[in-house]
């Protein structure tokens, strides 16, 4: 991707802390994630870590953003058919942003950069 680097973020989240906040409100997952990230994450094994992931790719976008006005369900991450991640936020087709997710059973990262 060409352009100027214009924003950096990354973030962690405990898959522990998403489950559990997830089992305290009902809707926390439809509030948070859209229809494709939930049915990306699935309902196996790795459900709760993908999750978790995604949330810290909301947070990490709102940091490379630098915008805390941004709706987490309007960040949506999406996977390509290798597996690659990539991030979009509704509204906002003209941002350039790059993204890396990585977890495991206790732990999510993600980060971001956007570009001009
Ligand atoms: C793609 C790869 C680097 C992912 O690493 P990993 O340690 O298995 O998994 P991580 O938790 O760090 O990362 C998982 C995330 O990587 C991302 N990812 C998957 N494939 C990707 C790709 N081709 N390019 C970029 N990101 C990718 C996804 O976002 C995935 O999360 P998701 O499944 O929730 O969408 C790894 O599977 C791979 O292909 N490694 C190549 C070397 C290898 O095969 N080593 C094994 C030798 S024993």
């Amino acid at each position: 991707m060409k352009g100027n680097v214009t924003g950096l973020g990354v973030d962690l989240a405990e898959v522990a802390r998403i489950r559990a906040l997830a089992r305290r409100n009902p809707r926390f997952l439809s509030r948070v994630f859209t229809p494709g990230e939930l049915e990306y994450c699935g309902s196996g094994r790795n459900r709760w870590e993908r999750l978790a992931a995604r949330f810290a790719a909301k947070e990490a976008v709102i940091k490379a953003l630098g915008d805390k006005t941004i709706a987490l369900k309007d960040i949506e991450v999406s996977s390509g058919p290798d597996g690659a991640p990539s991030v979009k936020v509704k509204g906002r087709p003209r941002l350039k942003l790059m993204i890396s997710l990585s977890h495991t059973g206790s732990c999510a990262c993600a980060a971001v950069i956007a570009f001009s």
